[in-house]
């Protein structure tokens, strides 16, 4: 099925990432992140669970009726009821998607469904070839798929790309896999569905242990070439693989992966900082890519290697990504090249005397401060220096 190095990007903040523990947004909300989000240039928006609420009803229909560019999928149960209102919230999309699940792991089936195994298989193929009436891209999801039998999930996956879905999802619902296994749990349903050169397989890791992004990209390197993820890795408890982690790994490591992604890499920042606000979730400050310290260099001898040449210390540029502003932070650490810089960057040059006095002043302010703005750096320096 098409380029094999094509990786989609399916995001999922507005659903699994709305899931977030305190997280509720509005449809105008949904609506601005959606349309960032197409400016990113993601693959899929999968908008919300439309039989969840009315509101999230409105703003899966909202953003499939404005939102241009992306596939816009929606969310479903295995059920009759929620394939029809998922329906009726996407159909107006340029590019429709009704994504259903039902969870095939005996945990899943002896507590939650109380359900045998032939019952789920049954339930399954029906919800895709009735969700395939209304819908030319169908997507099934096996919740739990990695804590399934082996042999079941496969003879469900088959069954359901036999009864037309073009995607079949294998999630780590509960974030309890490790980057080998499910790179090899991966591969292993693969090689067990006759049928799976007729999907695209799917992966959709939640960070439970902290792997979401590693297991993602070991699904990668045995298979799966649709990724789902969220903006800051936001979602159910722990959250999602984190988007902007998924998108960077791939670029940057582009010789070891060899994958193509087709993305708006100076969207990514922005698109942190808008779903950061809207959801109140704060990024944790050494968050890679889009952390505020992600590309900050505190230490002299990192700052002046930097200065002189940033692969030293920087294995990605901030600009590919978005973001202008200056990548050294001044603190106790610094160096006085570092020092020097920041200074002719604020427009004030010293000569060598008043330089060291001023480096002896910034240090010792730096021993109270934690950081030292430029604000702090002009009042110190005023009356040292000449203006350039
Ligand atoms: O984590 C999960 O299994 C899910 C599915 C509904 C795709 O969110
Ligand atoms: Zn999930």
């Amino acid at each position: 099925m098409g380029d094999k190095k094509r990786i989609y990007l399916f995001d999922t903040t507005l659903r699994d990432g709305e899931q977030s523990p305190g997280v509720s947004l509005n449809v105008e909300e949904k609506l601005e992140i959606a349309g960032q989000l197409a400016r990113l240039g993601v693959d899929v928006i999968e908008a919300g669970f439309p039989i969840a609420s009315p509101g999230d009803f409105a703003a899966v229909k909202t953003i499939a009726e404005n939102i241009k560019g992306p596939v816009i999928a929606g969310l479903c149960r295995a059920t009759r009821g929620d394939i029809d209102r998922t329906w009726e919230a996407v159909k107006g999309a340029e590019s429709p998607r009704i994504h259903t699940f039902l969870a095939t792991s005996d945990i899943h089936l002896k507590y939650k469904l109380q359900k045998s195994r032939e019952e789920v298989l049954l339930q399954a193929v029906e919800a895709v070839k009735y969700a395939r009436r209304f819908c030319s891209d169908v997507e099934f999801s096996a919740e739990d798929a990695s804590r399934s039998d082996l042999d079941f999930l496969a003879q469900v996956i088959e069954a359901v790309i036999e009864a037309g879905a073009g995607v079949v999802n294998l999630p780590d619902t509960v974030g309890y896999a490790v980057p080998e296994e499910y790179g090899y749990f991966i591969r292993s349903v693969m090689e067990r569905v006759p049928n799976i050169d007729r999907a695209i397989v799917s992966v959709h890791c939640h960070n439970d242990l902290g792997m979401a992004v590693a297991n993602s990209l070991a699904a990668i390197c045995n298979g799966a070439r649709q990724v789902e993820c969220a903006v800051n890795g936001i979602g159910e408890r722990a959250g999602n693989a984190s988007l902007e982690e998924i998108i960077m790994a791939l670029y940057t490591r582009q010789a070891f992966y060899d994958k193509e992604i087709n993305i708006n890499y100076n969207e990514i920042y922005r698109s942190s900082r808008l779903v950061s606000s809207l959801t109140g979730m704060e990024v944790q400050a050494n968050k890679a890519i889009v952390g505020k310290n992600a590309f900050l260099h505190e230490s002299g001898i990192h700052q002046d290697g930097v200065l002189k040449e940033r692969s030293t210390y920087e294995i990605m540029s901030p600009e590919l990504i978005g973001i202008s502003s200056s990548n050294l932070v001044l603190g106790k650490h610094s160096g006085r090249h570092a020092f020097k810089e920041r200074l002719e960057e604020l427009g004030y040059r010293l000569g060598d005397e008043e330089l060291e006095k001023a480096f002896l002043d910034f240090k010792e302010l730096a021993d109270k401060k934690k950081e030292v703005t430029n604000d702090d750096l002009e009042a110190l320096v005023k009356d040292k220096v000449w203006a350039i």
